[in-house]
């Protein structure tokens, strides 16, 4: 069931998308060669506490942080660790806030300090990607429409889609329907209607497109180790477009 969202649900959800921006804003300069992901996630818990707020994935299935720090091959659901940010990394950092009961989620992927030429492509065409989709999110569009924007941009490029994750439907809880593949699938494909409210997120591999989770049970890589990259909005469907609640 495909959730449309009244008014005083939205300006709720909108709330929360303002404070996940200002969590990016004052997080962002603070990755930087030295920083530990550790360093970050209590950063993150911190601030989220002290605006009201509660951290969306810490305790989420188990989940044990605020913050997905997802560097380098890792794709998404990184466990913030210990390890300090080198030089030439690439930092997905994903994260939502449950705000009296409503949900954003985004996530981006920043370079730290001079990265490859390779990678910087690899950040320019996933983030591509989700101005793409995003320029497709209107009434009676469908989810295909999203997906086939996402696969296409991403493939021309030369890079691949991960499958295994899709991006959802967001705002009451942290995932809710609709499913929103990557790249067009055989399954349902509802039309997108005023009042939803979408997380899409591309995840885009330089090589294969095939991942698989660690022994954390969390952390998902690349199979063969090439770079990953994630970018993610909280979309707001409105009667003529869309609006982006969500901010890096
Ligand atoms: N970041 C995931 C998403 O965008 C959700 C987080 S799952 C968690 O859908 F367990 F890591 F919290
Ligand atoms: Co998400």
């Amino acid at each position: 069931m495909i959730r449309i969202k009244n008014k005083k649900q939205i300006e709720g959800i909108r709330a929360s998308c303002q404070m996940l921006s200002a969590l990016y804003d004052a997080l962002k300069p603070l990755v930087q060669p030295g920083a530990t992901p550790k360093d970050l996630d209590r950063f993150a818990y911190d601030f989220i506490v002290k605006n009201g707020g509660k951290p969306a994935f810490l305790g989420y299935e188990g989940y044990p942080a605020t913050l997905c720090i997802s560097v380098n091959d890792v794709v998404i659901h990184g466990i913030p660790g210990s390890r300090p940010l080198e030089e030439g990394d690439i930092v997905g950092i994903d994260s939502g806030i449950d705000l009296d009961g409503f949900f954003s989620d985004a996530a981006f992927t920043l370079p730290v300090g001079k990265i490859t030429t390779e990678a910087q492509k690899l950040l320019d065409v996933t983030k591509e990607c989700l101005d793409l989709a995003i320029a497709q999110i209107k009434p009676h569009s469908r989810i295909s429409d999203i997906s086939r924007a996402v696969f296409s941009h991403a493939t021309k490029n030369g890079f691949k889609v991960v499958r295994q994750y899709c991006g959802h439907g967001v705002g009451l809880e942290i995932h809710e329907d609709p499913q929103i593949p990557n790249y067009v699938s055989a399954g349902p494909n509802p039309r997108i209607m005023p009042g939803m409210v979408l997380a899409v997120e591309p995840m885009i591999n330089v090589g294969t497109s095939d991942v698989r989770v660690l022994d954390d049970d969390w952390t998902v890589v690349t199979m063969d180790g090439s770079l990953s990259a994630h970018f993610e909005h909280t979309v707001l469907v409105t009667d003529s477009g869309c609006e982006v609640l969500t901010r890096w």
